[in-house]
């Protein structure tokens, strides 16, 4: 066998399994169904382990992977298993040459308990544990979350229940009288932020490409649009209850909601502020803690969000009083996604950059504006190259960037749409940047910088 087919039997190992499972959650252990997809294992496993005395599969983001190569095909078909594997902490497995049928049995077994019945015998690794299985093993490498982030993760419940402890009191405190009020509908925003949720859960790249609308000024719907779905897409890559989630969707959202204080002719100056008006605008912040603290039904967090948005991960910037040593982890992810649309927005002005740029730039104020964790979760996330981005290869070929990549931010999955002489390609083919050659070990080809859409080189109707 050689590495493809090795390769295409794991795929099939990976469905099989996934097949297995479901099989079990139906059927008994001694139930012909169940003894068939177990059967199917234990050949694949045989070829596999008569030469290769590990075979490891893991979870990379969303997708089932083989030596750090993701399956894209199969891992959209079985989302229900990964997300079940996920849920058991199983992110990691590996068959050891020798498992017998026996072993498979009792692992598909496992593997179809639902959680509850799992964590009542004491979780996965306990139950592995008091098994007869010896030839299989699992862990829980292989995700995407780096451990700092798991930290945060874990301590989110507490760091948020603090802030809303006190930071409605001293937002109060603070917030001076209010210009006027403000009715805000929180349905319509609450159906919004679902309706954004649900995009992100089926297709991911495809709502990425529409923030590839640039807005052209700041404070614009569209940029707040942008923000809920930069901050959507960050907290639920970090596992965050799905509560959790959505309140950072409507407090992204309303983050800059206090402008509707500062009177349009200071947003709109193109000359520079004089103080006083300089003391304007950054009174947004509290206006918009206190007019979100006044409406009925809106999470406190909303508020939070607003009053600190301005605030750096280092607690530069303004306001200058603060109600905790460091901001909520909701207002530093709503930071991070409001910067880099603003910075994409300014580019647009000053007649487009490149977005490798807001990706140096920002990652230079990592630590100090941001947290690192969590730009560099953003960053994995989105790709430096964010799909609907042109780019040129060092091939001298052009590509339009169509998924990044959960493996490296730099080597997203492109449409090859023109040849390195500038010539449209009658068949655009896709090519997966992480491809490598063979021969070399080298790279096949690499992403030089990304280019600006003109009449040249424009991005096909259908992706746009
Ligand atoms: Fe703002």
């Amino acid at each position: 066998m050689d590495k493809n087919q090795i390769r295409d039997k794991v795929e099939k190992l990976v469905k099989e399994l996934a097949g297995a499972q479901q099989v079990r959650t139906m059927y008994s252990q001694d139930h012909d169904l169940t003894r068939k997809s177990v059967n199917k294992l234990f050949y694949i496993l045989e070829d596999l382990l008569f030469i290769k005395d590990e075979i490891t599969i893991g979870i990379i983001g969303d997708e089932f992977a083989f030596e750090k190569e993701p399956f894209y095909d199969i891992s959209a078909k079985i989302k229900g298993f990964i997300d079940h594997l996920k849920e058991i902490d199983a992110l990691k497995i590996s068959f050891l040459k020798g498992v017998s049928k026996e072993e498979i049995t009792e692992f598909v077994g496992i593997l179809a308990m639902n959680i509850e019945t799992l964590n009542k015998t004491g979780g996965l690794e306990q139950r592995f544990e008091s098994s007869n299985i010896k030839n299989i093993a699992f862990g829980k490498i292989g995700y995407r979350k780096k451990s700092d982030e798991d930290i945060i993760v874990e301590n989110i419940a507490n760091i948020a229940k603090r802030n809303f402890e006190n930071g409605e009191d001293v937002l109060k405190e603070i917030a001076g009288n209010i210009l006027e009020s403000k009715n805000i509908d929180l349905s319509k925003i609450k159906s919004f932020v679902s309706g954004i949720m649900n995009n992100l859960l089926t297709n991911k790249s495809s709502l990425l490409i529409l923030t590839a609308v640039k807005t052209h000024d700041e404070y614009s719907f569209v940029h707040n649009i942008n923000v809920a779905i930069f901050s959507l897409l960050q907290a639920e890559s970090l596992s965050l209850e799905q509560r959790y989630i959505n309140e950072i969707g409507v407090a992204a959202l309303l983050h800059d909601v206090g402008k509707l204080s500062i009177p349009g002719e200071i947003l709109r100056k193109d000359t520079a502020l004089t103080d006083e008006e300089f003391k304007i605008i950054k009174s947004h912040p509290v206006f918009g803690a206190k007019i979100l603290l006044e409406s009925p039904d809106i999470n406190p967090l909303a508020s939070i969000v607003a009053f600190e948005h301005h605030v750096r991960y280092n607690l530069s910037g303004y306001p200058e009083r603060l109600f905790n040593d460091k901001t909520n982890l909701a207002t530093m992810i709503v930071t991070i996604s409001d910067v880099y649309d603003a910075l994409r927005s300014k580019r647009a002005y000053a007649g487009e950059m490149a977005p490798e740029k807001t990706y140096e730039q920002m990652i230079e104020q990592s630590g100090r504006d941001f947290n690192e964790d969590l730009l560099t979760n953003f960053f994995n996330l989105i790709g430096v190259y964010p799909p609907g981005t042109l780019v040129e290869l060092n091939t001298g070929e052009i590509g339009l960037v169509i998924k990044e990549s959960a493996l490296d931010n730099k080597r997203p999955q492109l449409e090859i749409l023109y040849d390195n002489k500038g010539g449209v390609l009658k068949e655009p083919y896709s090519f997966n940047l992480l491809e490598k050659d063979p021969k070399t070990g080298e790279f096949k080809k690499t992403i030089l910088h990304s280019i600006i859409p003109t009449e040249k080189f424009l991005v096909p109707e259908k992706y746009r």
